[in-house]
């Protein structure tokens, strides 16, 4: 596992972005997973301020997870946030993005074909945040390292947390789609992004502590090819 320290929350945009950019350039057909959440706001604004020097037009993109009972045009859902924030910025092609739908009924059809679609097109690079209570994705603790993309109940913590992100619809967030753990460890190349003092317990657990199912994150220490990018406020707890 690789981690990397920087000063700030910009710098650690720019340098997750740096990776990201030259995972494109080494190959411009690569397959990206992009998650949600304020922590990867600097790496897409950065994107989207090198989107003259990048080639977007042939990525393929998947998102890592979605509110459950979201429309794709609510504001508050993932698709909505990552057209809204990156896609709508750079030349992807429409017919490259494949995002879950929250608004799906059937939603056991809609994880199988989400796998099924990811098999066909194996993630070159994940970018991941954390929650605060080491979930990746919605993965919430107590999830199966071996687990696939599926429904899954938010804690209460997530809920609280993220409420922050809500108005008057409190009522969507108790379940969400989420890439499972597994399909996150196959990505081929890992990054996982943390800023900021709210963030310093779980990098300290999710680094230093015992590799567990309560600890979700923990599953990615496994991985052969993580990058972990942490500001100095994320790493204060670390010696
Ligand atoms: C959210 C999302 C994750 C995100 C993580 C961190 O609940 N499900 O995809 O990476 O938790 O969010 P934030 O960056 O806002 O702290």
């Amino acid at each position: 596992m690789k981690i990397i320290e920087k000063e700030d929350y910009t710098e650690l945009s720019k340098e997750a972005a740096k990776i990201i950019i030259s995972q494109i350039k080494k190959k411009p057909t690569s397959v990206i997973c992009f998650a949600t959440g304020s922590t990867v706001l600097g790496l897409y604004k950065e994107l989207i301020n090198k989107k003259n020097k990048v080639d977007f037009s042939k990525i393929i993109a998947f998102n890592l997870d979605e509110y459950l009972g979201l429309s794709k045009n609510n504001k508050q859902s993932y698709n909505y946030f990552l057209k809204k924030k990156l896609f709508n910025h750079i030349n992807i092609k429409k017919q490259n993005i494949n995002l879950l739908d929250g608004s799906t009924k059937n939603t056991k059809k809609l994880c199988i074909d989400y796998e099924k679609k990811l098999k066909k097109h194996p993630i070159d690079i994940i970018i991941l945040g954390i929650g605060v209570n080491g979930h990746i994705g919605f993965n919430e603790p107590g999830s199966k390292f071996n687990s696939k993309t599926r429904i899954i109940n938010l804690s209460k913590e997530t809920i609280k947390s993220n409420s922050r992100f809500f108005k008057n619809i409190k009522e969507f967030l108790k379940k969400a789609i989420t890439l499972g753990i597994s399909t996150i460890l196959k990505s081929k190349k890992i990054i996982l992004l943390a800023s900021g003092k709210n963030k310093a317990e779980i990098i300290k657990n999710f680094l230093k502590g015992p590799i567990t199912e309560k600890l979700p994150a923990t599953a990615l220490r496994k991985h052969k090819n993580i990058t972990v990018i942490i500001d100095k406020k994320a790493a204060s707890l670390l010696n």
